[in-house]
This record gives structure tokens, sequence and C-alpha cells, in this order.
């Protein structure tokens, strides 16, 4: 840390121009009347600038500070930067009271300073001080101010940073030099050390990463429940490490360190059956622990020569096939004593540069559900119901089971005439196996694969009991921070099921699904969805990772992979919808977060896809040429051709060019590239110009006339006569209106479909769409009992049975992107201003709905929006966070209103028309 003069050389001062600074070799503590009276002052020579300065009598009350955030808020242990950026929430009693002025105190090494900075900023705000350097560990504190005086500090927030550079890396990656082969199981690497005996231990860090997955053990003890670590990514780029305290787990004296290699993502199945070993085809760990003692001595160990290998009880492991356990073996205590043989370890010479620290809380397991009930199949198997399509673990009990005998569990999503109903999970064998110890109690758990399931077969217990089956839900474990509700149980029981697939689907990165033999992070999918995962969970942090990965992977002209991370390798992956991800995910990031640092990243990234299509498209400004996933699972399209879509891929193509080099010149702007703003929103008219004259008549009618091609011109503004406007208006309510309100849409035109209606001035129509059950529809998978999104409209078929196509996911969210509409425009909540600073509040009731609420923690607090239709009146009421101004609309008026922080009330005549 850089040494800054200390309080007698200058009190924390208050300036225009940017962040002063004291520090203090003392604990923290608050600044002293004159600090406060100089605080409050402004600069020598302002001495008018703040009048109120004289009234100042210290802290406000009624105002607090809360939430305060390093980063992303988690993980707090290991951040990757030593300028790490702090958000925090404030409630205020007060609604007159307005911040023009913050506090920052940091403590790390000993030392206090305190920054304060002339700004109403309160997300991602700027370090205040010098970069931290590896390793350091701080405590922060928050309070803001005004001519009238402090709030009190917030609570602090504490973390620590990870290792920064390469060269921090002392250990090396080992691996088993001939155990570890895929026949083999997944190996136990060991290795033991010796504390210094240099007096008490003050703290013990453990910063661990693998080529595959990783279990660590200090002394036979997990060092964490986080599961699959150290997740997916792109990793020939970025691979990530985790940091643990351990410091409770070392002993004086010797010591043994132990880890489990799974094959996971680097070596297991990936993409197509029997394709393995995508990122090599030898497990290897790296793992240093860092030990600090009282006298101000350290000790660093880590994985060198001296570790070996041996056998674990994990025999076989593979996402997609299953895991094979034999739990006679203890994994416990890896030395030689039980006659397990164990062989030395071959250094590797893997690069560290790749490590990253990650920016998105570990996959845990978030939730237990026990089983609901055993049901005998037809065949006579044992399946337990959950009554959830969950992502996870089954978690069996065995009492007094024989040593040596075996249980087998098997997983699906959904039984078919009665037993599991494997066709749709393709090659993926999804078969649990555990070789019984015999022990008085034993618990069967994997922990090297996951599947997507609803049921599971059980074989080799007899006497199975309901109470000891239950399923471990897996997943990112994101925050929660928004909600919907609404007086229609089926359409809260679909926006359960959007959560669900969310939740199952956010697993270290966004996947397209994750139970048959793929699991990939399908960018088409996350561009449609990514308006409501940023709405339901905090995916700040972990899209943010995730776009850095894709930045990593993009092709040096642009192309962006059709997954990330980019196991499929296509040479000139370019497609739209798909390759869009690289302009709307940070733009809906932004949006949602006000996270502008991830956008200035995101921005040649960004300008660079839009430059990758302006080369394929033709000079006329119409992308033409080249393959399209297009309107991909149109329900019309063959079962077994779901690209065949009714929307023509050139019109979808066309649309997505211009939207993204809209998008592209808003982000400019954004950032300050005023030409490039300028350059890329004239490219985006062009491109509209193209679209009328090529696609749309005087009338209306757009090419391919149906519902997705209307969608997209509606909703993205590209028809640009008044006149045909209303023409293709009209012409989609017809559209909707002949298919009896049935949804004609695949992935593009879906999540647009009932905003379109509502542009169209048919909001009426989008209910009825909302809310029809013949398949396609919405609430034809929710009547059919779904209790989460399916891949296609028809996954599950009106008799019961599964759809005949090769792809048939029941957790997809794509089709979830609906979710959407019910938040922006049923509830009526949206962000106007990026992070939400300003909000939209326009409900827009119909159908037989009666009432509609919505809540969203946003980066300044919780919003909230609730309407009922009363006795001919609706009334809404809201609430509005320091920091938010929402503009709210009732139903009818012409214009709308502004409000502030606090609870409103707003009621207006009603009456059906
Ligand atoms: C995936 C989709 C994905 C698509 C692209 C499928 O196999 O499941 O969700 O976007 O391929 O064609």
């Amino acid at each position: 840390m850089t040494e800054t003069p200390g309080p007698s050389a200058a009190a924390p001062r208050l300036t225009d121009s940017g962040p002063t600074t004291v520090s203090a070799g003392v604990p923290p503590e608050r600044p002293s009347a004159e600090e406060h009276a100089a605080d409050v002052r402004g600069p020598a020579g302002s001495p008018h600038e703040h009048p109120a300065a004289d009234r100042h009598d210290g802290e406000i009350t009624g105002v607090t500070v809360r939430d305060l955030r390093v980063e992303y808020g988690a993980p707090t242990l290991g951040i990757g930067t030593g300028s790490p950026r702090l958000s925090w929430k404030i409630a205020s009693s007060d609604p007159q009271w307005a911040f023009d002025r913050y506090e920052v105190e940091v403590t790390s090494d000993g030392r206090t300073e305190r920054t304060i900075v002339r700004s109403t900023q309160q997300t991602f705000v700027p370090w205040p001080g010098a970069p931290l350097p590896s390793r350091a560990s701080a405590r922060v504190r928050v309070r803001t101010g005004s001519t009238s005086g402090w709030t009190p500090y917030s609570a602090p927030a504490a973390f620590e940073v990870g290792l920064l550079d390469a060269s921090d890396w002392r250990a090396q990656f080992v691996s088993p030099r001939t155990l570890g082969g895929l026949g083999d199981g997944a190996p136990l690497v060991h290795g033991t050390f010796s504390t210094r005996g240099a007096g008490p231990l003050v703290a013990a860090r453990l910063y661990v990463t693998a080529h595959g997955l990783y279990t660590f053990s200090v002394n036979g003890h997990p060092v964490t429940p986080d599961a699959l670590t150290p997740g997916w990514s792109a990793y020939e780029h970025r691979l990530p490490y985790q940091v643990y305290d351990v410091t409770e787990l070392i002993e004086s004296g010797h010591n043994v360190l132990s880890a489990i290699l799974g094959n996971g993502w680097y070596r297991g199945q990936l993409v197509w059956p029997g394709n393995r070993s995508s990122y090599g085809d030898r497990l290897a760990l790296l793992a240093q622990l860092e030990l600090r003692y009282a006298d101000g001595s350290s000790q660093t160990v880590g994985t060198d020569a001296t570790w070996r290998a041996r056998r674990s009880s994990i025999l076989f492991d593979d996402f997609y096939d299953g895991q094979v356990t034999d739990l006679r073996v203890s994994d416990r205590d890896p030395s030689d004593r039980d006659g397990v043989a164990s062989e030395p370890v071959d250094v590797l010479g893997a690069p560290t540069e790749r490590l990253v620290a990650p920016t998105a809380p570990p996959v845990r397991v978030t939730e237990r559900i026990l089983a609901r009930e055993l049901l005998s199949s037809p065949s006579g198997a044992t399946i337990a119901d959950f009554g959830q399509n969950v992502v996870g673990w089954v978690r069996v009990t065995v009492r007094g089971g024989v040593a040596g005998s075996e249980v087998v569990v098997r997983h699906a999503e959904v039984l078919e005439h009665g037993e599991l109903g494997l066709r749709p999970l393709r090659s993926a064998k999804v078969t649990s196996r555990y070789i019984l110890s015999g022990a008085a109690e034993e618990e069967l758990v994997p922990t090297f694969t996951f599947n997507g399931f609803r049921y599971a077969e059980i074989s080799g217990i007899d006497n199975l009991d309901v109470a000891d089956v239950e399923a471990l839900v897996l997943g990112t474990d994101l925050e929660r921070v928004g909600w919907f509700e609404c007086s229609d149980p089926r359409v809260n029981r679909l926006h359960e099921n959007v959560a669900w697939s969310m939740r199952g689907n956010f697993l270290s990165v966004p996947t397209d699904c994750p139970q048959r033999d793929e699991r990939l992070g399908w960018t088409g999918d996350i561009q449609v969805f990514s308006p409501t995962a940023a709405y339901l969970y905090d995916t700040a942090g972990f899209l943010s990772g995730w776009l850095e990965d894709l930045s990593a992977e993009q092709k040096p002209d642009g192309a962006v992979p059709f997954v990330i991370p980019d196991v499929l390798r296509a040479p000139d992956p370019v497609a739209a919808a798909w390759g869009d991800a690289a302009t709307v995910v940070p733009t809906v990031l932004h949006g949602s977060y006000a996270d502008a640092g991830m956008l200035s990243r995101q921005y040649p990234s960004m300008r660079a896809w839009v430059e990758k299509v302006s080369s394929v498209a033709s000079p006329s400004g119409l992308w033409d040429s080249g393959f399209q996933f297009g309107d991909w699972l149109d329900p019309t399209a063959p079962a077994d051709d779901p690209g065949k879509a009714q929307a023509d891929p050139t019109v979808v193509a066309t649309a997505h060019y211009a939207r993204s080099a809209k998008l592209l010149g808003d982000a400019a702007a954004v950032i300050g590239f005023t030409a490039d703003a300028e350059k890329y929103r004239a490219l985006a008219e062009r491109i509209t110009d193209a679209f009328n004259f090529h696609f749309v008549t005087p009338s209306g009618r757009v090419l391919s006339d149906c519902q997705t091609v209307y969608a997209l011109a509606l909703c993205w503004d590209l028809i640009r006569d008044p006149v045909a406007y209303e023409g293709a208006s009209r012409r989609l309510v017809e559209l909707v209106v002949d298919a009896h309100y049935r949804v004609s849409t695949g992935f593009v035109g879906t999540p647009l479909i009932l905003d379109a209606l509502c542009r169209a001035g048919n909001g009426e129509a989008a209910y009825r769409m909302l809310t029809e059950t013949e398949c396609p529809s919405w609430l034809y998978s929710v009547e059919m009992g779904a209790t989460t999104i399916w891949e296609r409209w028809d996954s599950m078929l009106p008799d019961g049975s599964i759809n005949p196509g090769e792809m048939t996911s029941f957790n997809h969210y794509a089709y979830g992107a609906v979710a959407d509409w019910l938040h922006a425009t049923v509830a009526g909540l949206k962000p106007l201003e990026p992070g939400y600073r300003r909000v939209l509040i326009k409900p827009q009731p119909g159908g037989d709905m009666t009432s509609a609420s919505t809540r969203h923690d946003s980066p300044f607090g919780m919003i909230a929006a609730q309407w009922a239709i009363e006795n001919d009146a609706f009334r809404l009421r809201i609430e509005v966070p320091y920091g938010v101004t929402a503009e709210v609309w009732l139903p009818g008026d012409e214009s709308g209103r502004d409000v502030g922080i606090g609870a409103h009330e707003f009621s207006a005549a009603w009456s059906r028309q």
C-alpha cells in the first residue's frame, strides 16, 4: 500500500476534482469535529461553496448506508483486482435528503485511510486509494454526506485480494504419472508438510485450481462445500482458481493435503458422445497454501514433485454418464497404510498467466428437496418423484447395506408410460453406481457429475424409505433479486418454471440444457434470456465473467463462437441472434446494473462483432449470405429440422444486424466514443433503410409474413413509414387471431411477440396469447404439469408421450424469455436509465387478470409495483428506494408523473372495455 500523508498533514477534504485521502496508522474511528468541519467547507478558497457548513451538527439520523459491496459482492476472498469498485444502497426515511459526497474508509495493513469524494454515484464507484497488492486484506466502510452532515458509517465489508500476478504462484501443476488414465477413475493426489513451529498460526490461505475438477481436503477435512470447482470457463485463456480460509484445519506439526481430481469439462465427455479431452488428457492439481504466523514469519507450501498419487473411491466420473463410487475405499487418509499403492506425480509446465479470480459465486447446493413419493413403475422399478424438475444430485441414505452390494440411481426429467423417459438424454447414461461398504449408515451422493431430473430410479436397496431420498439442487449460488406474482395461478407457475430453468442452467456458465449430452453455453439462448435473467437473479458478476470468456474466444475477425466456452471450435462461426450475444448481453447488463467498466471492457468485442457482420453483409445492407440458425425451433418446423422456420433467415439476420449496430452506437455514446456513436447509429439507419426497401411493402406486409418477422419489425422499430407500421400492426394481430392465439414463433420471435402485440395496440391479444392453453402456448406445458420451461412447445405431446425429435429437453430457458414481458408490461416495471436510476412503472392490465405485482432489488434497493382491480377502481402501490426516480403511468394516462423515494399509492377509475 502506498503511503499518504498522516492526519496532521491533511484532514480529509472535500474536492470537486477527485478524491482526497488521509491516512493514519490507527484503528478506524469517526473523523473529529474539526475534520467534519473541514469536510463540509470544501477546499480552501471556496468558503461559500457549502454555506450550510456552519449548521452541521454531526450525524444525520434516519438515513443509513447499507449493503456495501466490493466489486460483485461475492466471492470476497481472492478478489481479482487491487482496485475493487464499491457499491452501496441507502435507506432513508427523509424524502428530501440527498447526498452529494461520500467518504470511504479503508483499513488495511494496520493503517486507516479515509477519502472523501464529491459525487452522487453509489454503484461501482472507483477504488479511492492506491491499488492493493496481492493477498492484501482490507475492511471498508462508507458514509455519505451533504451540507447537513454525514450518515453513520455502513457496516464494514471485508475482502482479500487474490494472487494478481502469475509470479505469485510458486506451486506447480502436478499430474499423476501413470494413474489418471480414463479407466483409472478419479486420482487422489496428496502431499504433506510440517508447520514451522514459529509461534501460533494467524492465517492459512489455500489458492487452488485444477485441470479437471477438484475436491480438496486438509487432514481429511473438506475445505469447502463448493461443488464442481474450479467451474467452467474458456480454460485456455481464463482458468479460475478459488481461495479458501483453512486456518482452522491446520494442525501444529504434521499435515496432510489431498485432492481428488474429476474429469468435468476439462477431460470428460463434451459436445457429442465419446468426445473427450476438450482441453487436455491429463488431470492436474495446482494448490498453494500460504501460512502466516504470529511472529510475522510466513510459509508457503504447494503442489510439487514431492506429491504422490493413488486411486480414490471414485472409479469413474463423467458429466453425461454419471459416477461409480466404491464406498469401501476411504479417501480420508491418503497414506499407504491401507495398502493402496501410490506413485509419483509429474510436474507439468502449465502456465499460470491464465489463472483468474472468479467474479461470480461458486456452484453450491442451494436447496434440498425431499422426495415426494416413491412410485412403482410398470416394470417393477422404484422411482422417486421430487415433484420438481431440478439440476443437481440425488442423495440416498442406506442403512444396513451389505458390503460389496451395488445401488444404482438413474435420472430422468419425465416419465413415459410410467417408466423413466430416457430417450431425450440421447447418449448420456446419467447413472450413478455405488458399491456399499456395509457401514451401518451410508450416504450415497456423487461428486463429479450432475443431472437434470425430476425422477430417480433407485435399485439395490430393499425397503427404501421415501424420507431417505432427497434432491440436492446445484447451481451457481446467485442472489435472487426479482419476483412476480399475479391473480392467475397458471401464470405464476409459468414464472416459477422460468426461475427453475434459470437455476438449473446457470451452472458455472449459462447453458442451453442441463441433462442430455450437450449442456453447452449456447450464445443464442442467453442472448434472448439475458433480460429475464438479469431481473430474476443478480447476474452482474456471472455474466460479466462469461463475457470475458466471449471476448477471449472471439475470432480475430470478430466472429463469435456459437457456444462459449468454445468447445465446438467452428472455424468461422457467424450466425444472427447467436453472435449478437456480444452486443446484447453487455447492453442488458449495463441497463440492469450500471456497470460501465464492463461496457467499456466489452466495447471492442461488440464492435468486432458488428464489423464482422458488415464484412459478410451485402453492400445493400442486407445480411443475406452464410449459415443461419434463424428462428430456431419455430413450432411449424419439422421435429427433425428445427432450423426450418417460417421466418426468412435473411429477414431475421438483417433485423439483428440493424439492432446490433444500434446497440453498438448507443454503447459508444455511453462511453464517450462520439465518432463511433455516429458511425454505428448511421449504419443502423442504413440497414433499416435496406430492411424497408427489400422486406416491407407500402401497406406493411413484411417478408415471409409470419409472427416472428412482425415481432422483430415492430419491437426494433424497423418500419419507417407510419402507414406501413399501422399495416404491419394489423397484420400481426390478424396472424395471431388466425392462429387462435397460439404461439407461432421460435427462439427469436418468442421473447418479442407479446410486446409486439402491445406495440400493435392490442394488449388484449397479448393476454389472450399468454393465457392460451392449446399447444403451442406457454400454458400448454403448465397444464401438462411442467415445472421447468421446455425446449420445444410440445416437448411432451398431449397423450403424454415424448416428442420424437432428437432434441427434446424439458429444461431450456429460451422460451422463458416471456417473463421479461410479465415484469415489464403486466406488472409494469422496467429500467429507463442504467441500474434502474430511472424506471418506468406503467402496468398494462388485460385479460382476466385482476392483480399483479413485482419486486426487483435493484442496485439502489428494492423497487416494488403492485396493482389490483377492486370495485371499478385500478389501484397501484409502488415503492421507490433512495436514488431512483419512477415515472408512473396509470392505464389511460396521457403522460406519466415522476415520483421519488417512498411508498406511493395511486388509483383510477376502471371499467373493462
Ligand atoms: C441447443 C440450443 C441451441 C441450438 C443451436 C441446440 O442443440 O440445445 O438451445 O441454441 O442447438 O442450434
